[in-house]
């Protein structure tokens, strides 16, 4: 059984006091978190407060949109693995479509930061997914075989269980249209069958496969009812406290 992992992307939002006051709302609406597991992933500066208001609350984690590979040095502006393992980071997000897009990211640096994540003892979030004109054009199934593939080459097979992916077709990100879960069912049934093929069927069958585009309370429920679907990575939605707690309550519902 996969625990199935919901986790908020607040991208470049919320000052470490507006984190905060989320984090007590969100608190008091979710209660008791059982068979899950929730990730918060501010951005850096809101990290030390919520690792230290979330310490008592082993359901919730905190993790990191982004990372160096490298350890240490001369990359002005940057932040490492280490850095963030030593504030008890758990997650670290790698190749959001948004760094792919924005910031230039390959699938090889993907690849590099996904394994110094794990050599750093924190589990990546390993972001895919194809673009409109990519599904249009039929090409989603070369995409995403592509994007995992070389994003997973060289990880050694005993971390491989610690990855998470997320499937996140860019159509669907922060456009209020969500693929319908028959649609994603297909994609999360796909990336499974290539997981297999490259870690064997019993690894394939531990990795997480997250949902992300436009998820909110409405549709999470029968996204999450679908069988390779094991959570979501949320954005827009993930900003009011309120609606991500309620995102919590219909997978649970989901699960039930
Ligand atoms: P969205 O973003 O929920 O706002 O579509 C998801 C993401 O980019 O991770």
């Amino acid at each position: 059984m996969r625990k199935k992992i919901l986790a908020a992307n607040w991208k470049m939002n919320l000052t470490h006091s507006e984190a905060l006051s989320y984090f007590e709302t969100f608190l008091s609406e979710i209660g008791q978190v059982n068979d899950l597991e929730v990730v918060i992933i501010p951005p850096f500066t809101a990290i030390p407060a919520l690792v230290l208001a979330s310490e008592k609350m082993p359901a919730i984690r905190i993790g990191a949109q982004n990372m160096h590979w490298e350890k240490s040095g001369a990359f002005t502006g940057e932040v490492s693995g280490a850095m963030l393992r030593a504030l008890y980071v758990k997650y670290v997000i790698v190749g959001h479509s948004e760094r792919r897009m924005l910031f230039g990211e390959t699938d090889e640096i993907v690849n590099r930061k996904t394994k110094a994540a794990l050599e750093a003892g924190l589990r990546p979030i390993l972001c895919v997914g194809e673009t409109l004109q990519e599904r249009d054009s039929n090409l989603i199934e070369k995409v995403l075989r592509k994007q995992i593939s070389e994003g997973l080459e060289d990880v050694a097979p005993k971390d491989q269980p610690e990855i998470v992916v997320a499937y996140e077709p860019i159509w669907a990100i922060g456009t209020g249209r969500t693929a319908n879960p028959a649609e994603a069912e297909q994609a999360h049934a796909f990336i499974r069958s290539v997981l297999s093929e490259l870690c064997g069927a019993p690894t394939a069958d531990r990795i997480r496969i997250q949902y992300g585009g436009s998820v909110k309370p409405e549709n999470a429920e029968d996204l999450m009812r679908q069988k390779n679907i094991d959570g979501a990575l949320v954005g827009g939605a993930s900003l009011d406290p309120r609606s991500f707690a309620r995102i919590i309550w219909r997978t649970e519902a989901a699960l039930s």
